[in-house]
């Protein structure tokens, strides 16, 4: 995506930020040409780990600064870790060791176990951490910690250059703290005089193409030192052909796209149903987003390649792999189509707010506790019942915000499904917020992708760069899908798209209508943080907006993420409800043979730590769950029936609704 709208006009100060923050959700330009100046520069050239500049450089942190993470689990003193110097440790202990158990070519997934030993005093602050590439800048850091607001969150420290991977302290193994593997350095008469300890921790480490070191860190996280750093491992196949993952090209059921990601630049073959298929090659770089994503937090994408596949049948499977010779070609995969525009029947899969987990219980930036336990649900339901057409993901997708190696730890967590049917996204704030950038809401919610990293993984059918909507149809249903953080006010090109398409449905070939995109038209979640500085999780502007247009439209279902709970509304317009359901056969059932309004649906339940249930919800507030979970929605034409599959080990299902016509 070669476009340039991440690059902000101004930079921001501090005391801008707070600024920014109070006066959401909309800010004039004059106000951010006046920042113009605060601009900081990348720091290049710098030595890496395999020099003595980490442990050489002064500590510097600045104390006085409000977290206001109210978005996330990580720990703030990780997620600064990246903006200090490290001082060196006042450590002169010449038993201590770092070994790893892993040789010099690394596999597209392995564990690695990384061996301290010589401790002569293991402490509950002994950390390691992963850092890629092992040449990255880790010195002379930019230290304007009013740059940094990533992610809706102020917290703002010191900077360092070269953020991590991911980190474990020592003390996750049970024998470390105990010293229960010791050694005895120096025996005299039978007796040791010097005992040492040692401890090892395993990190599942992925396909990330550049080379990693392990660093062992003490001091926790408050005071971080360096006491000692590995040989750097690289990757047996830096170009292998990873995480290709489908979408639907359009509503045929006949056409599917698979993007992948690799080391290797050249085109390669997508090989499919007797034929191939030839990959067109994308990339982006750091000076088309912003910081963090375009400094520290920085990490080499690689190559995108897309390949288009057509001339399929609707519901039908194929088997497909891909790469080239140089590259390498993957194993052979099997996917479904989905089913074509006006086909008798769908069953899709949706959900918000997803994001990714480490599976070996490492920390990292940004830590989604519900992903792994619902795409591992949805993985298995589709290897063992089979019965899921299609996914749609409707914004903040990975939570990389700027962290860009967690794009690739989000892609490889959803290949079991995404490479298995066509995963279908909306954007989110997460994707694509920066001030200064035109999206709607003014915060740093993307980390400085500003929509770029989400647009080159997740090729849409949209009309154009950073225009992020689109309509699909598969089986019964028609899904507008809409950017909330792109203007969507009367008379902006996406009002008038929205306006077009839902006057296009054929609701004889469609009947559902189902309208779909990340912030919420309605929402009983109220967080008194938010609400005091930028008020509550809906948009008051939002609902006055777009409402006309569904319900004249006659929108059967709107469903949003970005509050992270599920919430269910009676038909609703103006905050009013227009219809009710009624119990028939033991379900909640609208019957839109004669249409009232919407039915809103919260489901940002994916992934993302959960936001409380209102306890004084307003009317219109049907049904409330505090759960991780998916919505499972199945479509004939004569019935659409939704279930929030909220446990998603057990499959449970704590809410079932259905429309009728
Ligand atoms: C970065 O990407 C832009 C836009 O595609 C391109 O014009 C520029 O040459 C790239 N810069 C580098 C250093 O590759
Ligand atoms: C280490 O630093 C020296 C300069 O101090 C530089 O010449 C050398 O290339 C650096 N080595 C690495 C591996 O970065
Ligand atoms: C890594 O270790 C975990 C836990 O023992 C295991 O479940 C997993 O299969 C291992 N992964 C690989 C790639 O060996
Ligand atoms: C401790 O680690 C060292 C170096 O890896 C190894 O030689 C030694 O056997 C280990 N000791 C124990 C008790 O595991
Ligand atoms: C891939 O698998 C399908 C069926 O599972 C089989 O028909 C096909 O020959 C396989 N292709 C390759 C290249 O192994
Ligand atoms: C959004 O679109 C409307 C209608 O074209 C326009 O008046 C408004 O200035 C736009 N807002 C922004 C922030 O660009
Ligand atoms: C609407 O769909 C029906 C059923 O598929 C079809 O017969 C009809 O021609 C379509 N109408 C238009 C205007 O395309
Ligand atoms: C619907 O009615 C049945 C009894 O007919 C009852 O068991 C069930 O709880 C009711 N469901 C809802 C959603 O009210
Ligand atoms: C829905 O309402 C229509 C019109 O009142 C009625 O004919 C139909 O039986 C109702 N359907 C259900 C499932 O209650
Ligand atoms: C899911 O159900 C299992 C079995 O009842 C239970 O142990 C687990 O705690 C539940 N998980 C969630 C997230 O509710």
């Amino acid at each position: 995506m070669a476009s340039n709208y991440c690059k902000t006009q101004a930079r921001l100060t501090k005391f801008s930020i707070i600024i920014l923050i109070l006066s959401f959700p909309m800010l004039s330009s004059p106000f951010l040409r006046r920042c113009e100046g605060a601009r900081w520069k990348p720091v290049r050239n710098l030595q890496g780990f395999g020099n003595s500049s980490l442990s050489s450089s002064k500590l510097v942190r600045e104390d006085e600064d409000v977290e206001l993470n109210h978005h996330g689990l990580r720990d703030p003193k990780f997620s600064s870790i990246n903006r200090r110097k490290l001082e060196s440790c006042d450590d002169s202990n010449s038993y201590l060791s770092l070994s790893i158990s892993a040789s010099d070519s690394l596999q597209d997934v392995q564990n690695v176990t990384v061996t301290v030993s010589g401790v002569l005093n293991p402490s509950d602050s002994d950390w390691i951490a992963v850092f890629s590439p092992s040449t990255a800048d880790t010195n002379d850091c930019p230290l304007n910690k009013a740059l940094y607001i990533e992610t809706g969150d102020t917290s703002s420290q010191p900077l360092t250059c070269l953020y991590p991977v991911k980190y474990q302290f020592v003390s996750a193994d049970p024998q470390y703290l105990s010293c229960g593997n010791s050694q005895c350095q120096k025996e005299v008469l039978d007796k040791c005089l010097v005992k040492t300890c040692n401890g090892s921790i395993t990190f599942r480490i992925i396909n990330i193409r550049t080379d990693v070191v392990f660093v062992l860190f003490t001091g926790g996280l408050d005071v971080p030192c360096v006491l000692e750093t590995s040989n750097a491992l690289s990757f047996a196949n830096p170009s292998s052909p990873l995480y290709g993952h489908l979408s639907s090209l359009d509503s045929t059921g006949t056409s599917m796209r698979l993007t992948w990601v690799s080391g290797n630049g050249n085109p390669q073959e997508l090989y499919y149903n007797g034929g191939s298929s030839t990959s067109t090659v994308s990339t982006f770089n750091q000076t088309q987003v912003e910081s963090p994503a375009a400094d520290f937090g920085w990490h080499d994408p690689g190559y995108i390649h897309t390949a288009s596949m057509t001339g399929l049948a609707p519901s039908t499977s194929y088997s497909y792999y891909y790469g080239s010779s140089v590259a390498g070609l993957t194993a052979n995969k099997t996917f479904t189509t989905p089913p074509a525009a006006g086909g008798s029947s769908l069953r899709v899969v949706m959900y918000g707010d997803m994001g990714k987990a480490e599976r070996d219980n490492s920390d990292e930036h940004y830590v989604q506790p519900g992903a792994l336990g619902v795409i591992d649900a949805l993985s298995e339901r589709l290897s063992t019942d089979k019965d899921v057409d299609m996914v749609i993901h409707i914004g903040d997708i990975s939570y990389a915000t700027g962290f860009m190696v967690e794009w690739d730890s989000f892609l490889e967590m959803i290949t079991p499904v995404a490479s298995a049917v066509s995963y279908m996204t909306a954007i989110g704030n997460h994707e694509r917020d920066f001030p200064g950038s035109g999206s709607v809401y003014k915060t740093s919610d993307s980390g400085g992708e500003c929509g770029v990293a989400y647009e080159s993984y997740f090729q849409m059918p949209t009309p154009a760069a950073d225009k992020p909507w689109y309509s699909i149809e598969s089986g019964p249903v028609h899904f507008t899908v809409m950017s909330t953080e792109n203007n969507w006010t009367a008379g902006s090109e996406q009002y008038n798209w929205i306006q077009s398409d839902l006057a296009s449905v054929n609701r004889s070939s469609t009947p559902w209508l189902i309208f779909t995109g990340h912030r919420p038209a309605y929402s009983s979640y109220q967080n008194s943080i938010i609400d005091d500085i930028i008020g509550t999780a809906v948009d008051t502007s939002f609902p006055p907006a777009i409402e006309p247009l569904l319900l004249n439209a006659k929108v059967d279902l709107a469903v949003w993420g970005h509050v992270h709970n599920y919430e269910r509304t009676c038909a609703v317009y103006q905050s009013k409800c227009l219809g009710y359901p009624t119990n028939t056969s033991g379900i909640d059932t609208y019957n839109n043979t004669v249409y009232t309004a919407p039915v809103h649906a919260v489901i940002g339940t994916a992934g993302f730590t959960l936001d409380p249930i209102s306890t004084e919800p307003p009317a219109w507030s049907l049904v409330r769950i505090g759960a991780f979970g998916y919505t499972y929605i199945q479509a004939d034409p004569t019935s659409l029936l939704i279930q929030f599959v909220s446990n998603s080990t057990t499959g449970q299902i704590d809410d079932s609704f259905q429309f009728t016509r």
